[in-house]
């Protein structure tokens, strides 16, 4: 059993960066393959020993619940249609974490969406917390590392990943002590020019949070874009010592942005042994006829 046993998935945001499509559609149930992208993450969580999702939504966000709720009229159709094993993934899918729903009343920032969930986990010494338009890819799942790290070390730890000079801005960067693959985090910087970086390793869409976290984001005030910042409050933990990062083994697919999501996609396809023959062939024609 993990010692840490609620995930929360912030998924009260608006997806501007992804409009028109998100206009009425939850950035978190875009399809990535043949599943949301909030159920891939559900599906990290529960693979990492995770049996309890806390999910903080937003006014209107209703198909997230719809999603994950028990289907039996669409099971017993699939089995009447000689369609068990996809009767099977569906009543799977409603079975992944038992699941709670907290409404965030508005966008306010990460932070605040963290702190939406403070009473569904008061009492627990550390929650994981999972964004779902970051897709892991790789084993073993990537949460699992974090909580493996979190049993050693006690406090928060975050998701580290080397990232090149022309990414690195957009990302949290981490300042670190250590060799690794575990290092003490010290400070956190918000998307710093790439000359101001203190390191090349980037905060990546995961976290085991300490109890701790929600006094500290209590504590802090609205920062960049008027948001109350998740980095705000690591950074306040992280200068008393009690931040490290690991540097994960697997890869972080993005899709919260309409090209990160096509390049997701396309990744997808093209490892799928049924998919991706096809989607060569379609490439191949594509630049054939565009000589
Ligand atoms: P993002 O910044 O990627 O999502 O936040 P966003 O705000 O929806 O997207 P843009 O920037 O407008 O395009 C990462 C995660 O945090 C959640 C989002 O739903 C997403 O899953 N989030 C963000 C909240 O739950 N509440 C917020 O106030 C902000």
């Amino acid at each position: 059993m993990s010692s840490v046993r609620t995930v929360v998935v912030p998924a009260g945001g608006l997806g501007t960066r992804f409009l028109p499509a998100t206009k009425a559609l939850p950035k978190e149930m875009v399809p990535v393959g043949d599943r949301p992208a909030i159920q891939w993450g559900l599906e990290e969580a529960a693979a990492s020993g995770i049996r309890r999702a806390v999910i903080v939504t937003a006014p209107g966000k209703d198909l997230i619940k719809a999603h994950f709720a028990p289907d039996p009229g669409l099971e017993a159709v699939l089995e009447q249609r000689g369609s068990p094993e996809l009767a099977e993934r569906i009543r799977e899918i409603s079975k992944l974490c038992a699941l709670e729903f907290v409404e965030q009343p508005q966008p306010l920032g990460l932070g605040h969406a963290i702190l939406c969930a403070l009473e569904r986990v008061q009492g627990e010494a550390a929650v994981a917390a999972l964004l779902p338009d970051d897709l892991f890819s790789g084993s073993p799942p990537l949460l699992s590392q974090l909580i493996e790290a979190y049993t050693w070390e006690g406090c928060t730890v975050l998701a580290l990943r080397r990232c090149s000079k022309e990414e690195i801005s957009r990302y949290g960067v981490a300042a670190v002590e250590g060799d690794g693959p575990v290092f003490r985090v010290s400070d956190v910087v918000e998307k710093p020019a790439a000359e101001d970086a203190p390191s090349d390793l980037a905060l990546m869409g995961r976290y085991v949070l300490t109890d701790e976290i929600f006094s500290a984001l209590q504590a802090t005030r609205p920062g960049h874009g008027g948001e109350i910042q998740l980095t705000d409050a690591i950074r306040s933990l992280a200068g008393r010592g009690r931040v490290v990062g690991v540097e994960f083994v697997g890869e972080i697919l993005d899709v919260g942005t309409l090209e990160s999501w096509l390049a997701t996609n396309a990744a997808i396809m093209w490892q799928d042994p049924e998919l991706g023959p096809a989607l060569r062939a379609r490439i191949q024609q594509l630049e054939e006829t565009q000589l």
